[in-house]
């Protein structure tokens, strides 16, 4: 038996270690599950462009290409379902001229890509506050989610006006109405209702979250719906991330053992 668990840890880290000794990024590695759910805090923009004495905004401009090759490259693994953490409740703390960057560049976004992403068999979701919205952007949310609703190869779930806190309460509002005017009773409220009050209704919990630019924080992004995802933080700059990143996150994943608070598979 313990020969045999040995044989597994070394095959679970064996390719990974020779890819990286070779100085190639390791891939997904075959016949080992796939995520079904990846989320990205999409960070380093700023200091990408700063890095190259350029304006914040061209890194945030890079980060949109950077969203787009992250999208193919999602198709191209096989992941069904991908979270990008577009902007957060808290980032209305930027100068205003950064935030009216960020939502025109999010507004460039759909009106550049939506048609594409439909094409592409993409559907989209938008997680996050829409009340105090701007209307028009308001208007181009709806119009990506109407629009790609029936699509089934990729769901692109944008987290946009975003916080999890926010969304927890808002949940907490819903169901407090609900019990307050004889709805719902108090027991009712378990695991899958909460869940099914929040945003992300229909969509399951991340497995895998990603940072970029080396901060390792979560930064109030899918508080409740990451209690077992695991994290994979990574040096580079969003701008700067790509399939073989991609890939290479998904293959750390998969060298991790995840016990949702049982017992080692390997223990002999
Ligand atoms: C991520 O890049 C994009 C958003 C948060 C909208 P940042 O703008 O946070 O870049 P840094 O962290 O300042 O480098
Ligand atoms: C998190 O990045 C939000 C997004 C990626 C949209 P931030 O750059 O805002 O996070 P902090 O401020 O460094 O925690
Ligand atoms: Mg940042």
């Amino acid at each position: 038996m313990a020969g045999e668990s040995e044989t597994v840890t070394l095959l679970g880290t064996g390719p990974a270690e020779t890819a990286q000794a070779a100085g190639k990024a390791a891939g997904p590695v075959p016949g080992a599950p796939l995520p079904t759910h990846v989320a990205i805090i999409m960070d380093g923009n700023g200091r990408w462009a700063a890095r190259r004495g350029l304006p914040r905004v061209e890194g945030h401009r890079r980060g949109v290409e950077a969203v787009r090759r992250t999208v193919r490259a999602a198709i191209d693994l096989g992941i069904p379902y991908l979270t990008v953490y577009g902007f957060s409740s808290e980032n209305w703390r930027r100068p205003p001229a950064e935030v009216a960057d960020l939502m025109g560049l999010l507004k460039l976004f759909v009106r550049r890509d939506l048609a594409e992403l439909h094409a592409n068999g993409v559907r989209v979701r938008i997680i996050g506050e829409r009340e105090g919205l701007a209307p028009d952007i308001a208007a181009l949310l709806r119009e990506a989610e109407e629009r790609t609703a029936h699509n089934t190869r990729l769901t692109l779930v944008v987290a946009f006006n975003y916080g999890g806190r926010q969304e927890i309460l808002r949940a907490v509002r819903t169901l407090a109405a609900a019990v307050a005017d004889g709805r719902l009773g108090p027991d009712a409220i378990g695991v899958e209702a909460f869940s099914a009050a929040l945003d992300t209704d229909g969509i399951p919990d991340p497995d895998l979250v990603i940072r970029t630019s080396g901060e390792q924080r979560v930064s109030n992004f899918l508080t409740w719906q990451t209690a077992y995802a695991e994290f994979v933080f990574i040096p580079d700059f969003w701008p700067d991330f790509d399939h073989a990143t991609f890939a290479a996150a998904i293959g750390e994943y998969q060298s991790r053992e995840r016990r949702f608070g049982g017992l080692s598979a390997r223990a002999g």
